[in-house]
């Protein structure tokens, strides 16, 4: 297989360079004015064949990452645990190893264990792309969640992006530390000291305690969704204790005394981690973070398939 701009695999944030986090934003922001037309498709992956295999819950990924496929006229089947073999005990590597004889080009994967994509990216020939594996990464909401603030700000470089709520658990926060780290922002956590990652020092990223300050601090927040389901309780005494300590309110956005920029990678707990009227209010980005997932997707998906780097500089032309 030729390599191509960003390896075989999108396994992670953490194994990109800057220089190739840039490209697949560069890539995003060309191919975001295909889903403006009224015809939305362009022929880049015509004949290539996508397998999504989503071992867990997605709204936003998957049909993100299905719309993208379809955009680029790449043909996809969708593989959920409901419905295929492995609910009846088949390996994750069977599973691939059946689908791969089929002739496929690349698998979309979200599975509940951290290093999931690796573990398959090793042992298959098809392209892999991590949609989220376990507590481990999440690269292309990462990607999507620098394309959104590249597109408030203009640029990354030295923004202060607070990463609120429950780290711990995250894989979102782990590829939203390595991607702006890497572009040269400055990172803080906040939230419950039971929600926090030990370690975080060493990724360049600083603590703060109490949410009030991180709002003063930040130029944007990005508050994380409190994922109860992969607590074994204990974490909080109770989601209202959580709300009035770390929740994010128009009334402590306020106190920050200007604009602070809110994301949510969703699904949100509205009235646990974040207000309604701070999701659905003026400095709220969480809908087009949504609407910038396809072009993220399409970008990696083309750039991983051997696409040339030079769409986005000449994204009008049709490859
Ligand atoms: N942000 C995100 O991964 O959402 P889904 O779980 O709905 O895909």
């Amino acid at each position: 297989m030729t390599p191509t701009p960003l390896g075989k695999d999108l396994l992670g944030l953490e194994e990109l360079s800057a220089d190739q986090i840039r490209l697949v934003l560069d890539t995003a922001e060309a191919f975001k004015e295909v889903s403006e037309r009224p015809i939305k498709k362009v022929p880049a992956l015509r004949g290539k064949t996508i397998v999504n295999l989503f071992f867990e819950a997605s709204t936003r990924t998957r049909i993100s990452f299905e719309f993208a496929e379809k955009r680029l006229s790449a043909d996809t089947v969708n593989v959920a645990t409901q419905g295929s073999s492995v609910a009846k005990g088949e390996t994750l590597v069977d599973t691939a190893r059946n689908l791969e004889a089929m002739r496929i080009d690349m698998v979309v994967i979200r599975h509940p264990a951290s290093g999931a994509a690796k573990f398959l990216g090793e042992r298959i020939r098809s392209n892999v792309i991590n949609a989220g594996d376990g507590k481990h990464e999440h690269p292309t909401q990462g990607l999507l969640d620098l394309l959104t603030l590249r597109d408030r700000f203009g640029r990354i470089e030295g923004l202060k992006v607070a990463i609120c709520g429950d780290v711990l658990h995250s894989r979102v926060a782990r590829s939203n530390i390595w991607g702006l780290t890497k572009l040269g922002a400055e990172v803080a956590v906040c939230g419950p000291a039971s929600l926090l990652p030990t370690g975080l020092d060493r990724l360049g990223v600083r603590v703060i305690r109490r949410i009030d300050e991180a709002l003063q601090w930040a130029d944007a927040v990005n508050i994380l969704r409190l994922q109860l389901e992969r607590m074994e309780g204990g974490f909080v005494p109770s989601l209202r204790e959580y709300n009035r300590i770390f929740g994010v309110t128009r009334e402590r956005l306020a106190r920050a005394g200007r604009e602070v920029v809110v994301m949510h990678p969703g699904p949100m707990n509205r009235g646990v981690e974040i207000d309604s009227d701070v999701a659905d209010g003026p400095a709220s980005v969480i809908l087009p973070q949504v609407t910038n997932g396809v072009a993220v997707r399409m970008a990696v998906l083309y750039l991983l398939a051997g696409g040339s780097p030079d769409w986005a500089t000449h994204p009008a032309e049709d490859r």
